[in-house]
């Protein structure tokens, strides 16, 4: 045969073979999985301070506990709106020059999946009380405490953020615990990660395996919400499982005058848009409208946190709190 005599031709084929095939089987492929995979319209690229906390994130290993993905089955619904497709992914860059695209989407939930935190808990004072020390929240929890991202100061200036921790998480430590930048950059980069709402037009993938077909299939009857269980996924972190807060940063719910007493209208308001009154608290996020509570889980809870602790206010319906929530949102998007 001519060709292997003829260095030039053989060559110039194998040189093509190659071209060819990696053109078929890589950047054809590839191409094609950017254009179907595209970010979605409403999705931003992180910068500055959220970008450095991304970085923060991956050095300190959180993925080792929290994963970033939200699957197609009816357990993780509390952990996003609609299950989690490619295109949400879509926007994350490399991470420098070095290092490549980190989608920390993670393998393990030591922890609860992060995807949506953005919405789920908002609260600088929490999350950063919670980074200090989980345990000042969470008595239970075994995450581990960032410390090394605080730091003691007699004098804290003006600009300094001081966390409030109480006395008994800083025993032989004097001065006010401030948060250094790494954790307000962690804490840009948390506030962040929120699902982008779909395009208009496009459905969802649906949730697989859901608990009222169960009860269906097994002829238990109609689910009602749990109240119970919606204070502990919404509410339990700063209230506590106690209904006694925090002292200095979590009021108590129980023998709350708020709880227990006629004002509904600011019930509803508080729990929908937040809230924010006095200095010797930490702030309410607007956590009903973050997770898109309906009248019925409203109803669930204040009904739980009327009869629990010891509280005996008046139990609400469905009805009566539709009413004030159509008010309340309104109030909300005048703000
Ligand atoms: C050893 C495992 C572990 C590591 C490492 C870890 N976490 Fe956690 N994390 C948990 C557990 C368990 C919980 C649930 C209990 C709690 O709220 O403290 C949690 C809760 C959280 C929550 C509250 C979630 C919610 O839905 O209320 C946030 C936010 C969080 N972690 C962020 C982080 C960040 C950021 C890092 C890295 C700096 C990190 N975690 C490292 C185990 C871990
Ligand atoms: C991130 C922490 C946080 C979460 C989560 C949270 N709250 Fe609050 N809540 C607060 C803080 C802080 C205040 C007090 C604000 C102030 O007075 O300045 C408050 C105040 C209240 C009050 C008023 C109590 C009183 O006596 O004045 C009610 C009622 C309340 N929250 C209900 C709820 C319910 C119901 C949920 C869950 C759906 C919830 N909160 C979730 C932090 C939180």
């Amino acid at each position: 045969m001519n060709v292997f005599n003829d260095h030039k031709k053989l060559y110039s084929i194998a040189g093509l073979l190659f071209i060819t095939l990696t053109y078929l089987t890589v950047i054809m492929p590839a191409l094609q999985n950017q254009r179907n995979n595209a970010p979605l319209p409403g999705s931003v690229p992180l910068s500055g301070d959220a970008l450095a906390g991304k970085n923060v994130y991956v050095a300190e290993g959180c993925v080792g506990c929290h994963t970033q993905q939200v699957r197609n089955v009816d357990m993780d619904k509390v952990f996003g709106s609609r299950p989690g497709i490619a295109a949400d992914y879509a926007n994350l860059k490399r991470m420098n020059v070095w290092q490549n695209t980190s989608t920390v989407m993670g393998t393990e939930r030591t922890g609860p999946d992060l995807t949506n935190i953005g919405a789920r808990q908002t609260s600088r004072d929490w999350l950063l009380m919670h980074f200090y020390n989980p345990r000042t929240v969470v008595p239970q929890s075994i995450m581990p405490s960032y410390e090394w991202m605080f730091e003691m100061k007699e004098n804290p200036s003006k600009t300094d953020v001081v966390v409030n921790i109480p006395a008994s998480f800083l025993e032989g430590k004097t001065g006010k615990v401030v948060a250094k930048p790494e954790v307000l950059q962690l804490y840009a980069y948390l506030l962040t990660l929120k699902q982008t709402s779909l395009p208009e037009g496009l459905t969802p993938m649906e949730f697989l395996y859901k608990k009222a077909e169960k009860a269906a299939a097994t002829g238990s009857g109609k689910l009602s919400i749990d109240g119970k269980a919606m204070y502990a996924a919404n509410c339990q972190t700063c209230h506590q499982e106690n209904g006694e807060g925090l002292k200095g940063a979590y009021p108590p719910l129980k023998g709350s005058p708020v709880v227990n007493g006629d004002d509904l209208e600011l019930y509803v308001d508080i729990i929908m848009n937040g809230y924010d009154p006095r200095p010797e608290y930490a702030s309410m996020p607007a956590v009903g409208t973050n997770m898109n509570f309906t009248e019925n889980e409203v109803a669930a809870i204040i009904n739980y946190e009327r009869t629990s602790w010891g509280n005996a206010g008046k139990k609400v319906t469905t009805e009566e709190i539709k009413k004030i929530m159509d008010f309340v949102k309104i109030k909300a998007s005048a703000k």
